[in-house]
């Protein structure tokens, strides 16, 4: 009888389970009477109230609120900030929309919460490096409940722009090249910070910005034009936010690029035809920072007006910063340039948003509370955590990695080894530089106590001085190992961070090749938020590891990798060019006529450098080793509607346990639209235990096997298809099957 009555619980348990994983996420439950409610308060609304709704403005850099502020809300005509934020000051400000302003209604707090509020977690390109995107939905969801403690509601995040060239210092806030790898990471970022409701406590709502294509600037320069043809923007960048969409993102942000000559804060194909006709997206978008004032600066209209009209009929809801939707108007609705329906329409989604956010039911934060949600042990231990999983081991000869806790002496050399800023990275909320763990500190928290630690600075990450080269190097000579910890400050990546060289800025190539040329055994760590050019290092120092810019726990996590009780099991997210003049490299190519392969002059290469990377996406090594073999598929050949699966055995061959990213890749060998050489279409990370094998599933169907033909339709064509596994996009075993 018992056991009945637990086998029916399980069962329910388990529907339950199911249903819950298999809906598509939608607030309409959570959230009753959103439609009835945002219809009646817009029936109130006097005009300027409306444009009210449809403003953004700034706070200041401390988190204050302005003077103005008070006063705009007072007479609701401010929908929403930026960067005001901390319970007390958000209450200040929220008590005057709710309790003041005639019709009541909550201001919207927004912040740039990319990848922590207090707590920083690694960097996005780097947590994207884990391959884990439920490491991502979970600081993200710790991000989110700091976030919520401290009054503001709302992330501009997640960043889901694919970009193929690092010299864009904002490859460093996405997750790399990939749009399969991307969207994976999108979806997770977007359950992390809104959950499947996000008017529960401690939930954010969530923003994927920026819509669309910004990560493609020319030239890799910060704002720069975009052109492209419609399928690589469907195929290519594309994915990511429609995966945020599905995951239930509330908001999206328009883009400061240009798009094929229209910009895209006045983008009607994106903006309208795709987002709400194609997608039937029902949240708001808001522009970027001033994006509605520059499109007189792109030449897309001449004047202020213009520009409102533009950007509102385009379908951009509400304006951050610049103020051309609340100036132009009431002349614009009087001129029939832009009709009611169309500011109503902006206002409907943006209140909807505010009641599915529940701000009318809890419109303020818990002052007593917020200090003792933030930066908790256990947040920064997630962040420890986050920044050891991230990490990608590029070299380790003779297994120079781990060191031993016991060594007797070790050289902490370069001028990344104790810098409290750059850890953290661009965009990096409220953290506190005095919070960071540096990788000096996380080394002495780590060693035997007989281990004599030494630090010597070397040089500063920019300049030319090499006075302290001859500190560093008689360091490295006293000591048995020598770590140099080079990379990049924290104010060269990120927005307006573009850079037209991929080298290790300042000396610190020659601090690199001083410390190897004293004869120790040296290790190089990077410090890093986007793809360096580092051949004299691959080709000449045994170890490197790539740690990225690891965030508040970088130096504990560092130490972990350095001394093994992590075993690092990270794979790049983006190609690593040997040269910047390779840029754009990315493995998802076409192959073009003359493959670089073949063996005469006229092919597709360079007579100054390879053409392969320096480190291919997807590549990444262990403390272990595995081997990948045994490729079956279920069928040779299926219907275009078809789905097969494909699966491969892992087996951990080394002495420590490990992770793997099983990798798999298809092509389409011949089809009416050119086809990459290689296109991820699944991934795993598995840990496995010395001598243990796991098999790897995966399951190809029509989601994975298609592309948009010449009429823009998305098709799977016969043909052969091959089907690539293994751990990295070059180390691949293959099968091919047939779609009929
Ligand atoms: C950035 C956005 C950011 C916004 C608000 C802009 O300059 O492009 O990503 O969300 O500022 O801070």
């Amino acid at each position: 009888m018992k056991t009945t009555r637990l086998a029916f619980q399980i069962l329910i348990l388990s529907l339950f389970l199911f249903a819950l994983v298999t809906t598509p996420i939608s607030h309409s439950s959570t959230a009753p009477n959103v439609e009835a409610r945002v219809n009646a308060l817009l029936a109130k609304m006097t005009l300027a109230e409306k444009l009210g709704q449809l403003q953004q403005l700034d706070g200041e850099g401390t988190g204050d609120f302005r003077p103005e502020h008070v006063d705009l809300i007072r007479k609701g005509l401010l929908g929403s900030t930026l960067n005001v934020r901390g319970a007390k000051k958000t209450n200040q400000l929220q008590r005057i929309a709710v309790e003041e302003s005639r019709l009541k209604i909550p201001n919207l707090f927004g912040y740039d919460v990319i990848h922590g509020y207090r707590t920083i977690f690694p960097i996005p390109l780097a947590e994207a490096s884990s391959w884990d995107p439920a490491l991502a939905e979970r600081t993200a969801s710790i991000a989110a409940a700091e976030t919520y403690a401290s009054g503001v509601r709302w992330t501009f995040a997640p960043m889901v722009d694919i970009a193929r060239d690092p010299r864009w210092g904002r490859i460093t806030e996405g997750a790399g090249e990939d749009p399969f790898l991307g969207a994976a990471f999108a979806r997770a970022r977007v359950l992390g910070f809104q959950g499947r409701d996000y008017s529960a406590q401690g939930k954010v709502l969530a923003c994927a910005k920026h819509w669309v294509a910004y990560g493609a600037a020319e030239g890799g320069r910060d704002y720069n034009t975009t052109d492209m043809s419609e399928q690589t923007l469907r195929e290519i960048y594309f994915p990511p936010f429609h995966a945020a969409i599905d995951a239930g993102v509330g908001t999206l942000m328009s883009a400061f690029n240009d798009l094929n000559g229209v910009p895209t804060s006045a983008n009607p194909f994106t903006l309208t035809k795709v987002l709400r006709g194609e997608w039937k997206f029902d949240g708001f978008v808001v522009s970027d920072y001033t994006a509605v004032k520059e499109l007189i600066n792109h030449g897309l209209v001449a004047n202020d007006r213009d520009a409102a009209q533009a950007a509102l009929n385009a379908g951009v809801d509400m304006e951050m910063v610049s103020r051309l939707f609340n100036q132009n108007g009431p002349d614009l609705l009087k001129d029939g340039k832009v009709s009611q329906a169309t500011i109503d329409e902006a206002v409907r989604r943006i209140l909807r948003i505010k009641f599915r956010l529940g701000l009318f039911e809890h419109p303020y934060a818990d002052e007593a509370t917020e200090a003792g949600s933030i930066l908790t042990a256990a947040n920064r231990a997630a962040a420890r955590e986050a920044a050891g999983r991230s990490m990608v081991l590029l070299k380790n000869q003779n297994d120079a990695l781990p060191l031993n806790k016991n060594i007797g002496s070790i050289a902490v050399i370069g001028p990344l080894a104790d810098d409290r800023r750059a850890p953290l990275g661009w965009w990096s909320g409220d953290g506190h530089d005095d919070d960071t763990v540096t990788a000096l500190t996380g080394i002495r928290n780590k060693v035997s106590p007989q281990t004599k630690v030494s630090y010597a600075k070397g040089c500063e990450v920019l300049g030319d001085s090499s006075a302290g080269f001859e500190e560093a190097v008689n360091t490295a000579r006293q000591s048995d190992v020598a770590v140099v910890f080079v990379g990049e400050a924290k104010e060269m990546v990120g927005e307006a961070a573009s850079r037209s060289s991929l080298d290790l800025p300042g000396r610190q190539m020659d601090l690199v090749k001083a410390i190897q040329a004293t004869g120790k055994p040296t290790i190089v760590v990077l410090i890093n938020g986007r793809p360096p050019t580092i051949a004299w290092i691959v080709d000449n120092v045994p170890a490197v590891l790539e740690a990225w810019m690891g965030g508040t726990e970088a130096g504990n996590a560092i130490a972990d990798v350095l001394f093994g009780d992590v075993n690092p099991g990270g794979r790049l997210p983006v190609t690593f060019p040997r040269t910047v003049g390779q840029v754009p490299i990315y493995y998802n190519h076409l192959n073009t006529g003359r493959p670089p392969e073949a063996s005469s002059r006229y092919n597709s290469k360079y007579l100054d450098v390879a053409w392969t990377p320096q480190f291919p996406f997807g590549f990444g090594l262990s403390y272990t080793q595995f081997k990948i073999s045994n490729l079956q598929m279920s069928a040779a050949e299926i219907t275009s509607n078809g789905s097969l699966t494909v699966s491969v055995e892992v087996m951990n061959t080394g002495k420590r346990a490990g992770d793997e990213v099983v990798q798999l890749y298809i092509r389409d060998v011949a089809a009416s639209m050119t086809r990459p050489v290689k296109e991820l279409k699944g991934f795993k990370r598995i840990t496995l235990k010395p001598g243990e094998t796991q098999r790897v599933e995966f399951t190809l169907g029509p989601e994975q096997l298609g592309f948009y033909n010449r009429d823009m339709r998305y098709v799977v064509e016969p043909g052969e298809f091959k089907v690539m596994l293994g751990s990295n996009s070059e180390d691949l075993i293959e099968k091919s099957f047939q779609v009929r």
